[in-house]
């Protein structure tokens, strides 16, 4: 089928959907699609994790006909339309397919040499989309003989659940590309938001202070693991404090991203990971998984008691608080997203219960400013530098326009 650019139907109609890597992202990717109508071919290089997958699918499947989402009738139809590809049977069998959505291991010569491979036997409309969260869609786009077709669209885990789609154009990719992409993963009842292709794209760079602040108060002995968790969740509203957060991502995935981020952005003291975190990932401490983080997981194992004073915890939110606005403005002021799709980011993506835009025009401009100056002035530190947009607007008694 085709439409108006020419390529494959954006919807369900006929478009084969291939999901290369089926782990933890791809496997979700690929029950996304399924569940939206589309034949899907899944394949890894390990044949056991696309049966792992599998399996993990019609597990996903079956509840949501438990909860009464979709009929037992959809999900036989959903399971049969989907194909395992075996790694020995090469790319071939994805000839047909109007999207391949890569989900492999994070490295760069993996990820072109798997798209250069792909592109010898899918149609010339065939879109290329990588899963990448820290490698730019230009460097992968770079390794292709069609760099035009390559685009990131980034999902967060797990894809089943989580709303966002961070939409990434590179340098190189036609703007039609994007708008398919972003149609398609639109019908699939995803919210996108476009990002520039710049490190952490939005929510993985404007979320770090949320990680950051709190392990840097916790090395001036500002206040406990638990006093600063109990701090973000009771008086900050959100879901889950920092420290709870990282032992649950992991400490492996955790304190990779922020390392990610930093050296991409050319070791910018803003974003500079925490030896304290560091020395947890070197210990094997690395979260719920391992049964130690931050806390203790093992069975019998008691957590400890946070100080729950009014004062210390507004402190230790303020100042949290006061970090991530200021990433926010800056991703506004550098052109990484709009304001709208900085709002969405932060509440779709990672959960936070407001757009850190409206909080910071919610606490006033002025008095966030004052209190990153007064960081910065006090530690000397460019960690602490306000944005200029932020200044701007104080200077000219402006609010986020949202
Ligand atoms: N886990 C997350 O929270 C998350 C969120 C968003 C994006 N991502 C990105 O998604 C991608 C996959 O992450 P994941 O968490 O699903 O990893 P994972 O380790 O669970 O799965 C990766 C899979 O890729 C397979 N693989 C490796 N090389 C391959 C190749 N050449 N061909 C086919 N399969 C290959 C591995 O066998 C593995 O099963 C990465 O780029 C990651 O940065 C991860």
């Amino acid at each position: 089928m085709s439409n108006a650019t020419g390529g494959a139907a954006e919807t369900a109609d006929g478009m084969v959907v291939g999901v290369v890597g089926a782990g933890a992202m791809g496997s979700g990717i690929a029950q996304v699609a399924l569940a939206n109508g589309h034949r899907v071919l899944l394949t890894d290089a390990v044949y056991a994790t696309v049966r792992r997958a599998q399996e993990a699918i019609a597990a996903g499947l079956a509840r949501e006909v438990e909860k009464g989402r979709m009929t037992a009738e959809a999900r036989d139809a959903a399971l049969a339309r989907l194909q395992l590809v075996e790694p020995d049977h090469g790319v071939g069998p994805f000839r047909e397919c109007g999207i391949v959505i890569e989900a492999i291991v994070e490295k760069l010569e993996v990820k072109q040499a798997t798209f250069r491979a792909i592109e010898l036997v899918v149609a010339h409309d065939c879109i290329l989309a990588t899963n990448t969260s820290s490698l730019s869609v230009a460097s992968i786009g770079g390794g292709c003989a069609s760099p035009e077709r390559v685009v990131g669209v980034h999902f967060f885990n797990p894809a089943t659940v989580m709303p966002l789609v961070e939409i990434v154009p590179g340098v190189r990719t036609d703007p039609a590309v994007v708008e398919r992409a972003t149609r398609l993963v639109t019908s699939w009842g995803k919210v996108t938001v476009r990002a520039a292709d710049t490190p952490g794209f939005i929510v993985n760079r404007i979320a770090r202070p949320f990680y950051g602040e709190a392990l840097r108060m916790l090395e001036e002995g500002v206040a406990d693991v638990a006093t600063i968790d109990w701090a973000m969740k009771t008086i900050g509203g959100f879901r889950m404090g920092p420290f709870e957060l990282m032992d649950f991502i992991g400490h492996d995935v955790n304190y990779v991203v922020t390392e990610s981020v930093w050296t991409s952005m050319y070791y910018d003291a803003r974003y500079r990971p925490s030896l304290t975190q560091k020395r947890l990932l070197e210990a094997g401490l690395l979260g719920r998984k391992r049964g130690r983080g931050f806390y203790d997981y093992t069975d019998g194992a008691t957590s400890p008691a946070p100080v729950k004073d009014e004062t210390l915890g507004t402190i230790i939110f303020r100042r949290t608080l006061a970090m991530l606005v200021n990433e926010a403005a800056d991703a506004l002021y550098l052109r990484i997203a709009t304001a709208a799709d900085i709002e969405l980011a932060m509440t779709k993506g990672v959960n936070y219960p407001k757009g850190l835009l409206a909080w910071g025009n919610e606490i006033g401009l002025e008095k966030l400013l004052e209190h990153l100056e007064a960081l910065q002035a006090e530690t000397g530190e460019d960690r602490y530098r306000p944005s200029p947009l932020l200044r701007r607007m104080v200077r000219n008694a402006d609010r986020f326009a949202l």
